[in-house]
Order: C-alpha cells, then sequence, then structure tokens
C-alpha cells in the first residue's frame, strides 16, 4: 500500500498530541507548549484519557473522539501502551505517526518495533521514529518538538538520529544565529529514514542547506541513490559518528543501527557529494555560510592580507580545503597595483602590507570584488597600530554588503579586534580569528560548485560489455552451493577469472609427479607448487606451498614433500591435486576487491596489496555503480598512484587494466548475489597487463 505524501509531515494541516499533560515538566505538555509558541496556524488536539483543558485547549480523551482529519499524532505514552494507540490512530486514519516514546529496538524489542510499523503501513500510515523528540518545520511554524521553545527560522534543515545532541543542536542554531527550515529526529528509523526525509527537503524552498547527524545507515544502496541527484541541487553536510571502533560500538548500542567501516562511509559520502565534517563547529559553520553566500561564478580566488605569514596560512589552508588561487599576474598586477605599495606584493596572496590602513583595505577589496576574473575572496588581517579597528568593522559590513561574490574574512589581534569580530558575527558576517575555519567555509562552498557542476552520467553497465559470462560465473556459484560451502578453490576462483577474463597466473592441477613436472614444462620455469584441498585454507601453515622452483628436480622435491607435510599436519584431509603455477614476475602489487556491504549493498576497493594492506591502510573504496571515470578517481586517490605512474625512471603501470577488473568484479557482485567477497591480493600489475595471484571468494551463507 502507498503510503501517504511526506508533504504531511513537513506540512500537517492539524496536530494531536498523545499523552499530552497539564504538567509543566511533562514531554507531552512540552510539545503542545512548543505548538501553540511558534503559533502553528492548524488544530492542536491534545489528548489524554482524564480530558479537561491544557494551556487553554480542551483535551479529547481519546482520537476518535476527534471530529476533523488529523494528519499527524505524535505519541508521548509509555511504550506499553503505544500499539493500542496507533490502533486507534489507524482508525482515525492519521497520516504520520511521530513515536517520541522510547523503549523499543534500542533497548533490544526490535520484534515490538516491527510489529508497529507492519501495523502501520498496513494501515496507510508512516512512522517517525520511535526514540525521539520530534520534528519541526518553518513552512507551518509546526515546532512538535519537546526541544527549545524558541526557534530561529531560516533556510538550514537538519536531520538527526541523536535526539539530545539534536535537542543541543537546536539550541546552538539560536545561539549561532542560523535559522531553521526544519529538525527532523529520526531516532531509530524504524520506517522513515534520511532518504524519505531527503525528497522532501531538495524540494522545499524554504531549505537551503542541508545537516545530517548520522550514526549507523540502514538502507545505503537507496541512500546513496537519492543523496547523488541532492547534492545536484543543494549542499549536504554530514556528521557520522563512530569513526573509532568504540564509537561504533556505542553508537550501535543508542539507536540499535548497524554502524559501516567509517572508511566505507566516508568515501561513499564523497562519491555522493556529500561534505562530511569534523565536528558540529565546523558543520555549523560550514551551513551558516553555504545559507548565506553567493555561489561563485568560477575558482579563481584571491587572498586580500596585511601580513605575509597570515598569506602563507591561508595558501596552505586553501591547498587543503581544495580552494584554488588565481595566479593570472598581469591581471592581478591591473587590479592591485593602486593599493599595494611597491613593496608589498601584487602576487596571489595580495600583501597590501603591515602599514596597510583600513583605506588600504577598501580600496584592494573593492578592486577585487569589481573584477570579473576574480571569482572569490579571502580577507586577512593582523592587528597594528596602522588599523583603526572601529573603521575597520564599518569597511568589512559595506564590503560584505556589496560583495555579491563569496568572501570570508579572518583577522587575529587584541581585545578590540575579537569584539569586532564577535559583534560581526553576530550579524552574519563569515569573519574568524581562525584562517583555517574561514578558508574551510569557502572549501565547502567549493566542494559544492564542483559537485553542482560536475557531468553526472549513471549508465547501465552491461556485463557483456566487459567480456563477463555471468551465466558461467553463476553456474560456478550455484556447484559451490551444492556442497554447501561459502568459500570457492583455487581452481575454481580462477575458473570464475576465466569467466571474466581476468589474467591470472598460468594453472594446471597434476595428480602425479609425472603431471607435475610436465606441467612445470609447459609454463616454464620457475614455477610454484600449491595443495589443493577443500580441507586446507592456509595452504603455507601446513607445509602446502613451495615457491621458485626451478628445475624438474626441485618440483619433484616439492611435489614429494608437500604430500609429506600435508598428509603429517592435516592427516584427515582430503588432497584433490597439486597445483602448479607460475612464478610471477615482479611489478606493482595493488589489491583490488569487491564486496556486499551491510549497510550500503555492493562496493568496489582499491588500494595498495601485499602483506602490508593491514598496516597501511591505503586503500580507497566507492559504491557500485559507478562510470570508469570516478574508479580512476578512486585509483588516483591512495598513496599507491605515484607508484603506478612510475618511480625513479620504472615506466608508468597498466592503470587503464586495474580501472577495467574493478569494474568487473563490481558487475560480478551486482549481479550475482550468493557472492559476498571477493578480493584479489597481490593484483601485481605491469606496463602493459595485470596478474590476478592471489583470489578469496566468499559466499553469503
Ligand atoms: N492516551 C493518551 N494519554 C495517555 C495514554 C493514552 N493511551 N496513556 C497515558 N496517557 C497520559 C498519562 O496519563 C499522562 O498524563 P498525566 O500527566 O495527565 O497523567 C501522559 O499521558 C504521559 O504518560 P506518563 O505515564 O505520565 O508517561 P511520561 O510522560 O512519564 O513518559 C514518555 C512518557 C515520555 C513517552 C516516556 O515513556 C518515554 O519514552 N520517555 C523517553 C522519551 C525520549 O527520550 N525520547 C527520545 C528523545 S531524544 C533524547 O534522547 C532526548
Amino acid at each position: 500500500m502507498k503510503g501517504p505524501d511526506i508533504k504531511y509531515l513537513f506540512e500537517p494541516r492539524n496536530v494531536a498530541v498523545i499523552g499530552a499533560s497539564v504538567k509543566k515538566n511533562k514531554i507531552g505538555h512540552k510539545i503542545v507548549r512548543n505548538l501553540l509558541f511558534n503559533k502553528f496556524p492548524g488544530k492542536v488536539f491534545p489528548i489524554n484519557p482524564k480530558g479537561g483543558k491544557i494551556l487553554g485547549l480542551d483535551v479529547e480523551k481519546s482520537i476518535l473522539d476527534i471530529k476533523d482529519p488529523v494528519d499527524m499524532a505524535c505519541i508521548a505514552i509509555p511504550e506499553k501502551f503505544v500499539f493500542d494507540t496507533v490502533k486507534q490512530c489507524a482508525q482515525k486514519k492519521v497520516k504520520f505517526l511521530v513515536i517520541i516514546t522510547s523503549g523499543f529496538s534500542e533497548i533490544g524489542n526490535i520484534k515490538e518495533e516491527k510489529q508497529l510499523v507492519q501495523y502501520a503501513k498496513k494501515n496507510g500510515m508512516r512512522i517517525l521514529g520511535p526514540n525521539i523528540f520530534g520534528i519541526y518545520s518553518s513552512k507551518v511554524s509546526m515546532n512538535a518538538t519537546f526541544g527549545q521553545k524558541d526557534i530561529l527560522s531560516g533556510n538550514v534543515a537538519i536531520i538527526t538520529q541523536s535526539g539530545a545532541l539534536g535537542i543541543a543542536m537546536m539550541g546552538k542554531t539560536k545561539t549561532e544565529n542560523i535559522g531553521l527550515s526544519a529538525m527532523v529526529s529520526v531516532g531509530n528509523k524504524s520506517d522513515i529514514d534520511e532518504s524519505d526525509l531527503l525528497k522532501y527537503l531538495v524540494e522545499n524552498k524554504e531549505t537551503k542547506v542541508i545537516m545530517m547527524y548520522v550514526e549507523g545507515v540502514k538502507h545505503g544502496e537507496r541512500l546513496v541513490g537519492i543523496l547523488k541527484k541532492a547534492t545536484k541541487k543543494k549542499p549536504i553536510i554530514v556528521i557520522k559518528s563512530g569513526r573509532s571502533k568504540r564509537g561504533a560500538m556505542a553508537a550501535a548500542s543508542h539507536t540499535g543501527s548497524l554502524a559501516g567501516a567509517d572508511e566505507i562511509f566516508s568515501d561513499i559520502m564523497k562519491q555522493c557529494g556529500v561534505m562530511r565534517a569534523e565536528s558540529v563547529e565546523e558543520a555549523f559553520d560550514w551551513c551558516k555560510y553555504l545559507a548565506n553566500s553567493p555561489m561563485p561564478k568560477g575558482k579563481n580566488t584571491v587572498i586580500v592580507t596585511n601580513g605575509g605569514g597570515m598569506g602563507v596560512m591561508a595558501a596552505d589552508a586553501c591547498e587543503k580545503f581544495g580552494v584554488s588561487l588565481y595566479d593570472d599576474t598581469e591581471t592581478l598586477k591591473k587590479i592591485f597595483s593602486d593599493s599595494v605599495p611597491s613593496f608589498g606584493s601584487v602576487k596571489n596572496p595580495v600583501d597590501i602590507t603591515g602599514q596597510a590602513r583600513v583605506g588600504d583595505y577598501e580600496k584592494s577589496l573593492f578592486s577585487a570584488i569589481k573584477n570579473k576574473n576574480i571569482h572569490s575572496i579571502i580577507c586577512l588581517g593582523c592587528e597594528t597600530a596602522v588599523l583603526d579597528v572601529k573603521n575597520l568593522k564599518k569597511v568589512i559590513k559595506e564590503v560584505y554588503a556589496e560583495c555579491k561574490k563569496p568572501i570570508v574574512f579572518s583577522f587575529l589581534g587584541g581585545t578590540k579586534l575579537e569584539h569586532v569580530i564577535t559583534h560581526l558575527r553576530e550579524k552574519g558576517t563569515p569573519i574568524y580569528s581562525n584562517v583555517y575555519e574561514a578558508v574551510s567555509c569557502l572549501g565547502a562552498m567549493y566542494n559544492h560548485f564542483d559537485t553542482k557542476y560536475s557531468i553526472f552520467h549513471e549508465k547501465k553497465i552491461n556485463p557483456a560489455d566487459y567480456s563477463i559470462d555471468m551465466k558461467k560465473i553463476k553456474s560456478i556459484i550455484s556447484d559451490v552451493k551444492k556442497e554447501h560451502r561459502n568459500f570457492l578453490l583455487s581452481d575454481e576462483a580462477q575458473e570464475l577469472m576465466s569467466a571474466a577474463d581476468i589474467t591470472f597466473p598460468k594453472t594446471y592441477i597434476a595428480s602425479s609427479i609425472e603431471e607435475a613436472v610436465a606441467s612445470a614444462e609447459e609454463i616454464g620455469f620457475p614455477v610454484v607448487l600449491k595443495v589443493v584441498s577443500k580441507d586446507i585454507i592456509h595452504k603455507s601453515d601446513v607445509g602446502g606451498v613451495k615457491l621458485n622452483l626451478s628445475s624438474v628436480e626441485e618440483v619433484i622435491d616439492a611435489y614429494q614433500a608437500i604430500i609429506h607435510n600435508c598428509r603429517h599436519n592435516k592427516p584427515n584431509a582430503n588432497i584433490k591435486g597439486i597445483e602448479v603455477t607460475e612464478m610471477v614476475k615482479k611489478g606493482t602489487e595493488t589489491i583490488i576487491g569487491a564486496r556486499r556491504d551491510a549497510s550500503f549493498g555492493p562496493i568496489v576497493m582499491f588500494g595498495l596489496g601485499g602483506i602490508y594492506v593491514e598496516v597501511m591502510k591505503d586503500v580507497s573504496f566507492r559504491g557500485f555503480p559507478l562510470p570508469k571515470k570516478e574508479v580512476k578517481n578512486m585509483v588516483k586517490e591512495t598513496k599507491t598512484y605515484p607508484l603506478l605512474l612510475g618511480v625513479r625512471g620504472e615506466k608508468k603501470k597498466d592503470i587503464n587494466k586495474i580501472v577495467d577488473t574493478i569494474m568487473k568484479l563490481g558487475i560480478i557482485i551486482k549481479n550475482c548475489r550468493y557472492i559476498s567477497d571477493i578480493e584479489i591480493n597481490p593484483l601485481v600489475v605491469y606496463e602493459k597487463g595485470i596478474k590476478a595471484v592471489d583470489i578469496r571468494i566468499l559466499l553469503t551463507n
């Protein structure tokens, strides 16, 4: 059954508060108070079996006693009464249930929560929560929360998984002068999640910037699809806690959600164009800036400073936050030669020198504002004896009012200057004492600029275009499944690689010494011998591997030694044969993989391969499907990339082949739902071609 239009969650025509109370300290009282305080234009219906009056409103004993239709019911009664109340809401044909009550999946009552959702869905209702503090929407002045009553309306929407933090953020938006278009607490996300809310917020005219506090993602594939489109329209900022193992555990017990690996989350958010902030403060700075600043028309940024050191710090910050500094010296000279003394610098950072007075700032900044080649400005300053702080305040105000391009200010000095900064910030000017904070805001703006204007093609990927025989792969997997195994033996994994046209070292399985010798001669020396047995997974541990065998004699000795070692160390193992493999030539060792992630579905991975993977952790991830161009970026962003370009006279390695192979693994995992993991480590990369040396394929249970 199709649910109600999400619009009615943000713009209900009336709201019932079940559990409304006359007692001022009760949550049910505060919700009614907040709705009235914010002058919600629709009707508010307090519900309590005791009846009477609350804050001047008549109290109904049951939702069924209300004559009008009800779009939204806020439920703030103990857990044990919730289901019965939900049944009454269904009878009343309520559209949205905002369940404040705690005590569901977050403490292990998963079945109760599921029943609630199933029942609601069957009866055409949707649930926000449970375990939430409510919802605020400026469009209809609705503060159906038990947070603070006076909220500054504006154009930032916040979705939060943590209730207490959300309430605190709501308070902080007021002190930081950030106006809200919406504040939604999602709690356990039993039904409505970020994806549902984004659909509305992206189209909502009141909302310019969206911020999300996330602890775990439940339906990641859906979220990724929505985010990719949403970030083309509006900047989206995310704070995700649970970076550390300990933090992830705490998040899991907080809202009962599965916290995915943090690196995967970070990389996938980047892939979607979502900006990840390190802290609430940083997220708020970005929200405020992005909500109030115009979009730039291009990427040329100029720094104007009276202090060389501050200019250098800002240049460093620009590199860190992806802000491009304008370097056309001739144009810079034309713009700034009037306002920069001969001993200053008209190169970027433009140094108007320590003797600069407020008038010099005014002149240089207005020159930058007027010039079309400059698209954004970073204005810096150190307090000097010649800088009249009072006058500076006036000029900054004028410059900010006149500037139709992005601008940030950062000034450092004594108490008087700090007062100016505080005053200007209160008035909404993007001024900071810390250069990094200032540049990070501009960086966020350019991050969004890049996402907005990047070309976004998501073509359907066809396995046949990558020479992948999916039918063959599925039949290999089905044979393994029949044996109730959840891993592939090396010959099966190689058969799968063949079906995907991925090269691996030439290999034969020998069942006698004669066959092993013949295979080695066919492959060419040196070769490697490995035991093949489904009972032996860690072959080296039982003496089942012999490397670098250069002659017939060495092959014979190795064959006998492997059989002896395995019989001795694993007497009950069924030995299928001995694998004779080409000894792989040296190349760059990489790791590639594809996996079905519990949160995000199919993901692909690339990084530095070999035995140091776990230590170096030089890996990048992306959600799949994705265009080849993005796979290339994924390779480029690792520290391994310069090695592939060739170091000290080495030739460039076959990067296109890596990209192709990553695409293939992604396609296989996407199309074959029984495969949970494919990992090739090392994937040795040469100037031309690759070799999948060690292949590990796991199946879902
Ligand atoms: N219909 C209507 N009213 C009812 C019903 C019913 N079926 N059953 C009880 N009520 C009334 C009660 O009589 C009471 O009114 P009264 O004050 O006039 O007696 C009112 O509803 C509230 O019920 P109480 O039993 O007093 O429950 P209380 O208000 O103490 O707690 C609550 C209810 C707040 C929902 C609680 O169970 C709970 O879950 N608290 C946690 C909420 C929370 O923290 N949510 C996450 C927010 S985010 C964060 O972390 C900050």
